[in-house]
């Protein structure tokens, strides 16, 4: 095998997934798949992405195919398992939009079968294999922060409810399944991936359901009204290694919009974005250190097409396996229980 036969589900977040594909060396697009049918002949005449090309409205007739070597998958929260498991049924390698799943059960069973299948199987993390997340995590790994014992984890936006798709407000969607999940997943994996064991946390819905803070502050009665699903969660998770974690998610607020990580260690700290700046201690005195990391919105799509190919054909070891994100739900999902039930919720014990 010397290429890569790669199809997209999900025609919204795919179009960045295609794209990286696209510039990826051994990967070759030959096929898309998604119910709405106009969708796939935009994309595909936007993308300029070459015949032979195979347009499927049924997934699993799509996983079907033989001339299929890897699925990407990008539907709604709720589809991303059942359409993943379609496709590892079939041997076929799967790529998955964060996150993992919409709840716990069914993450647990598409790990299991990925990897009882032998497949590669990976997420797709646009924070984590951002420039930034990587240069601090590289460090992380190096020694270079000494022991790392706290961080800081937040998305805030300030009329953010993704308005365009019914899957975000619905059971299994949510702020903190859409956006603290980047937040959360990046932190834990530049603090070195510490078990995790418990979370205590806050969470609630107080514009969605009456029709606020939807995208560009129009109001959307007729979402407020399917609203069923956290608009913000704050909770704090503690690691088996004595870490912890206070990680926050708002679609919407009074507050300025935000997306920021901080890390803390022994030797140094780390805010990640905007600028990303260490902070150390040099000959007794305060040395900050501010990087201009050039924007590259598309790089990263390439960055992550490239390492699941690159895990395919090369053997190379998957960085960002379905169980991370396994882990990474466990954790999101225990935040939304302890919120529900006002107390503070062991991880992973059963
Ligand atoms: N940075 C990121 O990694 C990032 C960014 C945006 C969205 N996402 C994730 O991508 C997923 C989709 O979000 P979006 O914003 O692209 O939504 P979207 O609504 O724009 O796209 C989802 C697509 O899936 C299609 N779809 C629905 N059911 C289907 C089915 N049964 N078979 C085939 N296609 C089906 C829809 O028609 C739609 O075109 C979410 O899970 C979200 O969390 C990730």
């Amino acid at each position: 095998m010397d290429e890569v036969r790669v199809a997209i589900v999900g025609m919204g977040i795919g179009r960045a997934n295609a794209r990286g594909f696209l510039k990826t060396p051994r990967a070759r697009i030959v096929a898309l798949c998604d119910i709405a049918e106009e969708r796939m002949h935009r994309l595909a005449k936007e993308l300029e992405i070459p015949e032979p090309l195979t347009l499927y409205t049924d997934y699993r007739e799509m996983c079907r195919d033989r001339e299929i070597d890897a699925v990407f998958v990008g539907t709604p929260n709720q589809l991303h398992v059942p359409v993943a498991l379609e496709a590892v049924k079939h041997d076929k390698h799967v790529l998955v939009t964060k996150p993992l799943a919409d709840a716990v059960g069914p993450a647990r069973e598409l790990v299991a079968a990925a990897e009882a299948a032998g497949v590669v199987n990976m997420m797709s993390l646009s924070t984590r294999f951002s420039r930034e997340t990587q240069i601090v995590g590289d460090m992380v790994a190096k020694g270079e922060f000494g022991e790392v014992y706290y961080g800081r984890a937040r998305s805030v936006r300030r009329s953010g409810i993704p308005s365009w798709s019914p899957g975000f407000v619905q059971k299994g969607g949510g702020a903190f399944r859409d956006m603290g999940v980047h937040a959360l997943d990046a932190a834990w994996w530049m603090m070195g991936m510490p078990r995790p064991v418990s979370a205590t946390a806050v969470a609630g819905a107080k514009f969605g359901p009456r029709g606020l803070g939807f995208w560009d502050f129009k109001p959307q009665p007729e979402l407020g009204n399917q609203y069923a699903a956290d608009d913000y969660a704050g909770g704090f998770i503690r690691f088996a290694n004595g870490a912890g974690l206070q990680v926050e998610s708002f679609w919407a607020s009074h507050h300025p919009e935000d997306f920021q990580i901080e890390i803390f260690g022994t030797e140094a700290g780390a805010r990640c974005f905007n600028p990303l700046t260490i902070y150390r201690t040099v000959a007794g005195t305060p040395v900050d250190s501010a990087f201009t990391i050039a924007k590259d919105w598309e790089g990263v799509w390439v960055t992550i097409a490239t390492h699941f190919v690159e895990s395919i054909l090369d053997g190379t070891e998957c960085q960002a396996p379905l169980r991370h994100g396994l882990i990474v739900q466990e954790m999101m999902e225990a935040v939304l229980e302890s919120a529900e039930l006002g107390r503070e919720v062991e991880i992973g014990s059963d």
